[in-house]
């Protein structure tokens, strides 16, 4: 059994990179996992399913029963997925690291950050780090006003209920990543639709599955029309700087991970984050009224919320304790940061939304060294956008029962399809 496991492990890793990488993050289709291990990823309505709490509560470090022996780690409690999270000597991000290069990363594309290790994970972040300085994003803020602005203007026009995630949520993100990658203006038509292909395959299996590898060639055409003539955006900015360091494929590669992890959570913070303040009409008013509270209530969306339910798979590369729990090597660790972010170190009632609570850290961005790179630039976007929907459309409300909505099922980021509102 002990030398089944690693490949067993392997396997489940292939399958999952490969599903993330290039299919998608809906892990609804692996039907060799057990429910247990889609726990993490349901909801009840907003909420992480109470089973979790329960977790965080008895056994913060669980393993989750699955067949042929391979070993699976569910963390609930706050300070042990921080354990984990900050841990790079015990865990790894890049399953080749565990398994050997002949394992499932060997064949992936490169450039996603957050499946790979030091040095490689250090070096691509090094280049990345500067274009999201405060400094350099500031560059981006009138930006993101127009984006918004135009958005808001473009919905005032429709007669009737409006779709707040395809006219609102979705071209927001997309469009402040165009601003930051550099993206030129004629190409933006159809940058949006790739990432409006790639939301749906997020979705679901049933989605196009070519969308992910259309937006990397795509990607390489932006990178070396880039090279021939370096802009002032974050592509423009690297060639510029570090264009012997790294190739076009690479460059491609890590403009695809922004791509991936800027664009579907941004959008679903935006749409979610909507629905929990026309619920509450009180801190609508307040996000409306007083610019000094929308920082906190936009804080506190991100802890209630946590759209990214579990970070990244963890392979422990050594025998380590957590919470009195033996890890053996090979062995994969999944943190939820849904059930950590609600753990009772955020006082009383943390499964409600109280943005008045003590402020604490939360992991809605993760910790660590692969924590969100993007963190300022999402904060940016949500505390622009929030404001504007509701100074421009104080009536705004849902045109369906908040039943009425569907949410995602089992994808790794939580998000609504759709979501019906009527503006005056
Ligand atoms: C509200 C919006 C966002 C949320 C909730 C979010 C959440 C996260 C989380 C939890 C991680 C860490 C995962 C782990 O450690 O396993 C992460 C990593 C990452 N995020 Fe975000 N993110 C958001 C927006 C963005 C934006 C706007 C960008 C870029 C434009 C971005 C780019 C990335 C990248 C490149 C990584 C990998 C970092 C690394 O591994 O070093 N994210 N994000």
């Amino acid at each position: 059994m002990r030398r089944l496991r690693p490949r067993v492990t392997a396997w489940l890793a292939r399958r999952y990179l490969r599903r993330t990488r290039h299919e998608g993050f809906d892990l609804s289709q692996m039907s060799m996992l057990p429910e247990s291990a889609l726990l993490p990823l349901k909801r009840a309505g907003l909420d992480p399913l109470p089973e979790l709490a329960r977790m965080r509560e008895q056994e913060p470090v669980s393993k989750l029963p699955l067949p042929f022996g391979v070993n699976v780690w569910l963390v609930t409690g706050h300070a042990e997925a921080k354990a984990v999270l900050n841990d790079t000597e015990a865990f790894s991000n890049d399953i080749a690291n565990v398994v050997g290069q002949t394992g499932a990363a060997a064949d992936q594309s490169p450039g996603g950050l957050g499946f790979a290790d030091p040095p490689a994970h250090s070096r691509l972040r090094r280049l990345l780090t500067p274009e999201f300085t405060m400094r350099r994003l500031s560059r981006l803020t009138p930006r993101i006003d127009a984006i918004v602005n135009e958005r808001l203007d473009a919905m005032a026009e429709v007669d009737g209920p409006v779709d707040l995630v395809k006219e609102f949520a979705l071209p927001i993100p997309s469009l402040a990543i165009c601003e930051l990658l550099g993206v030129p203006y004629e190409d933006r038509e159809e940058f949006q639709r790739l990432g409006v292909a790639r939301f749906d395959l997020f979705a679901g299996a049933n989605a196009s599955l070519g969308a992910i590898s259309d937006s990397v060639s795509y990607l390489l055409k932006i990178v070396q029309k880039q090279r021939e003539q370096p802009g002032d955006g974050l592509l423009g900015m690297i060639i510029k700087e570090h264009g012997d360091e790294i190739d076009d494929r690479e460059l491609a590669g890590l403009a695809d991970g922004v791509l991936t992890g800027g664009f579907e959570t941004t959008a679903s913070m935006l749409a979610l984050g909507s629905i929990v303040l026309l619920q509450d009409r009180q801190r609508l008013e307040l996000v409306r009224t007083d610019d000094s509270a929308v920082p906190g209530i936009v804080e506190e969306l991100l802890r209630y919320l946590t759209v990214v339910q579990v970070a990244f798979p963890r392979f422990a590369r050594k025998d380590v304790e957590i919470d009195g729990k033996k890890i053996s090597e090979g062995d994969i660790v999944a943190c939820s940061l849904s059930a950590a972010n609600r753990d009772e170190l955020f006082g009383a009632d943390p499964e409600s939304f109280a943005p008045e609570r003590a402020r604490s850290p939360h992991l809605a961005f993760g910790y660590g060294i692969h924590r969100c790179i993007g963190a300022e630039l999402a904060r940016m976007e949500l505390r622009a956008a929030y404001p504007a929907l509701v100074r421009r459309f104080p009536g705004i409300r849902l045109n369906v029962p908040l039943e009425g909505l569907t949410f995602r099922q089992t994808s790794i980021v939580f998000g609504v399809e759709s979501l019906p509102v009527l503006l005056n």
